[in-house]
């Protein structure tokens, strides 16, 4: 069984951007499955590829269409066979999409079958990366379940700790099982005294930092797939070292 990595925190702290980098050191040596668990996430498009079809954007049309489904398929098939439709191949990596949430009906059969692809999808891989959407919503699905290592974004302020602080907490709390958790403070090169007992008081053992990149800034600008980073990119480099040092 792979590893599973999550990465989580509030809104535009960069946790798509190391994500993709997380891809891009993993998919050098290991086979790796990106899960783009944010319903608005451009994780496609820094990755480089292109999502057709999200896993919720099945869920709808088997929901539609179950009464047109062929009978000489049983269910169980219709689905596998949609969910390859929805799987990405690049050279490197696969791909695929959460798309939008479960809407309020009960789905039960079809999410259960989705689940336990999803789960299963997961044992061919020897990393599953996962790019949450904002905040901590997420961690109540099960998407979030049985994580290996959550990277927690923050910006460098008090405030953002504070609240990556919140979501370690809840990680911790629900029915969820992670493993463990570091706190990855973005666009700074080190981290500042001033922010050392906040750190403290958010309860983070282990901490890092995911420095300001020219070469990212410009790829945002371009909107060339951020997957095709030079490899001395300053970021690409501390991914690394990030994952070397906590024997990831
Ligand atoms: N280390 C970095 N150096 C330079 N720019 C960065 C860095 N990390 C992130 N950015 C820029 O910050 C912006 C937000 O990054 P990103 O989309 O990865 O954040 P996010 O947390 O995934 O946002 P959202 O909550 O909307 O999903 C992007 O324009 C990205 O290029
Ligand atoms: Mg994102």
């Amino acid at each position: 069984m792979g590893k599973t990595i999550a990465v989580s925190g509030k809104g535009g702290v960069g946790k798509s951007t190391f994500a993709t980098l997380l891809v891009k050191a993993l998919s050098e040596k290991s086979v790796v499955l990106a899960v783009d668990a944010d319903p608005n996430s451009t994780l496609d498009a820094m990755l480089g590829v292109e999502v057709n079809q999200t896993i919720g954007d099945l869920r709808e049309d088997l929901l539609k269409n179950v009464g047109d489904l062929s009978p000489a398929m049983s269910k169980q098939d219709h689905v596998d066979y949609s969910l390859r439709m929805a799987m990405v191949e690049a050279d490197k990596f696969d791909l695929v999409a959460m798309g939008r949430q479960e809407g309020p009906g009960c789905y039960c059969y079809i999410n259960n079958i989705l689940r336990t692809y999803l789960d299963q999808l997961s044992a061919n891989y020897d990393y599953v990366v996962i790019d949450n959407e904002a905040g901590m919503e997420h961690l109540s699905r099960r998407t979030t379940r049985n994580v290996d290592m959550m990277f927690i974004l923050s910006d460098p302020t008090k405030h953002g700790i504070v609240t990556a602080g919140r979501i370690r907490e809840l990680s911790g709390s629900l029915d969820l099982q992670v493993k463990d958790r570091c706190l990855v403070i973005s666009r700074i090169a080190e981290i500042p005294e001033l922010l050392s007992p906040v750190i403290e008081e958010a309860g983070f053992d282990c901490r890092e930092v995911f420095p300001e990149d020219q070469n990212i800034m410009e790829s945002s600008l371009t909107g060339d797939p951020l997957i095709d980073l030079p490899a001395d990119s300053v970021a690409y480099t501390r991914t690394k070292e990030i994952l070397s040092k906590l024997n990831i």
